[in-house]
């Protein structure tokens, strides 16, 4: 069962509200934050540069990413890209979670929206931002006010299609029975089965595309898995269990056979773990993160394969929401996130 280096299913483009993508865009969030050392800012335009030149048209940032330096990142690339290209680009932020006073902070009251979306035109150095989520879900807020602003957003013409972020299937639909819905970004994965409790389906039903956030598990589902003890203090999975010392060596045995089965197929464990995403519904788009040039095209060059379904089914019997050990995040972080449990209820 070798992975066949044909057109793979990721070479159909998918639909996300008005917009044709790759099944493959690119999560620039860790260009400026949350893991690892981020890159020099050299290198930071280079990896975009490259992820253009190589065909990726779906780029995923926030206001969140860097407090505002991902954003000015993408600004001053996407300022060098003749308008030609730039029109065919897919720029996706995110408002109603931001940093203030160095702190990460959840507010999706109007006012706070408005503001936000003006400060990422000017850094994005745009007019318009294609694809505008709604990061969280602001409990204090009812969704339909959020939304009701971000509509507004679309009516002055600063933003075409909205989106949410980390939503439940019964937010997604009151939220789409405000404005249409073009893409609700959840975390799935192999040992992030969260949609496959509501979202995958309620999507589908609505014509609402599933972006898939951490489609490579934060980069444990690759060759290069992190080192917990290695990281720096700040690296945002020192906080979540899966990574702890208590669930790590665990989910690295069930890694070790994952290996195996790609091995076997003939694709990387990176390229296994974004098929099986891929394969999960027509409807569904990935957006892998990464610093490495040598990583990126790894990444994007599971749209030329098409590992066996027999590989995929292996890999989804043995890393699933029962197989998993750990939350995917802490106690206090799922406190505040809307989206249905799963996986040693996390
Ligand atoms: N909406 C939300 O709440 C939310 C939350 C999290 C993420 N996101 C979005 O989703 C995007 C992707 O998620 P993510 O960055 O959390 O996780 P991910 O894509 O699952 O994994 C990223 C990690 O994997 C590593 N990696 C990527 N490709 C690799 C390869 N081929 N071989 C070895 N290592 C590889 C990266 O390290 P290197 O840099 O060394 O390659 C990085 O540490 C983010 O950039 C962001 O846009 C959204």
């Amino acid at each position: 069962m070798t992975a066949t280096p044909t057109a793979g299913p990721g070479r159909t483009p998918r639909r996300i509200g008005p917009f044709d993508v790759p099944a493959i865009g690119l999560g620039c969030m860790n260009l400026s934050h949350a893991y690892d050392t981020p890159p020099t800012p050299e290198a930071a335009e280079h990896l975009l540069r490259t992820a253009l030149d190589e065909g990726v048209t779906l780029l995923d940032t926030a206001a969140l990413y860097g407090f505002g330096a991902n954003e000015e990142l993408l600004g001053r690339v996407l300022a060098r890209v003749p308008a030609r290209h730039r029109d065919r680009i897919v720029l996706a932020g995110k408002c109603g979670m931001t940093g203030v006073g160095g702190r990460r902070v959840i507010d999706g009251r109007p006012e706070t929206l408005r503001r936000t979306a003006d400060e990422a035109l000017a850094r994005l150095r745009t007019d318009t931002i294609d694809l505008y989520y709604l990061h969280r879900i602001d409990r204090r807020v009812p969704v339909e006010e959020s939304i009701g602003a971000m509509a507004e957003l679309v009516a002055a013409g600063k933003v075409r299609a909205l989106g949410l972020s980390e939503a439940s299937a019964a937010t997604l639909r009151r939220a789409h029975a405000v404005h249409p819905i073009a893409a609700l970004q959840n975390e799935y994965s192999l040992w992030s089965r969260n949609p496959e409790q509501g979202t995958l389906g309620a999507t589908r039903e609505l014509g609402v595309a599933l972006v898939a956030f951490s489609p490579l598990a934060r980069g444990f589902l690759t060759s290069a898995p992190p080192d917990p003890d290695g990281l720096p203090a700040r690296d945002i999975r020192r906080t979540m269990p899966r990574f702890d010392a208590r669930n790590y060596p665990a989910n690295l045995a069930l890694r070790r056979a994952l290996e195996r089965i790609a091995r076997d197929a003939g694709c990387t464990l990176a390229q296994l773990a974004l098929a099986w995403v891929l394969a999960r519904a027509p409807h569904v788009v990935a957006i892998p993160g990464t610093r490495s040039v040598a990583h990126l095209r790894e990444n994007l060059a599971v749209l030329d394969l098409a590992p066996p379904g027999e590989a995929l089914d292996a890999a989804g019997r043995v890393l699933n929401s029962t197989t998993v050990h750990g939350a995917r995040y802490n106690e206090d972080t799922l406190a505040e996130i809307d989206t249905e449990r799963c996986g040693a209820a996390g």
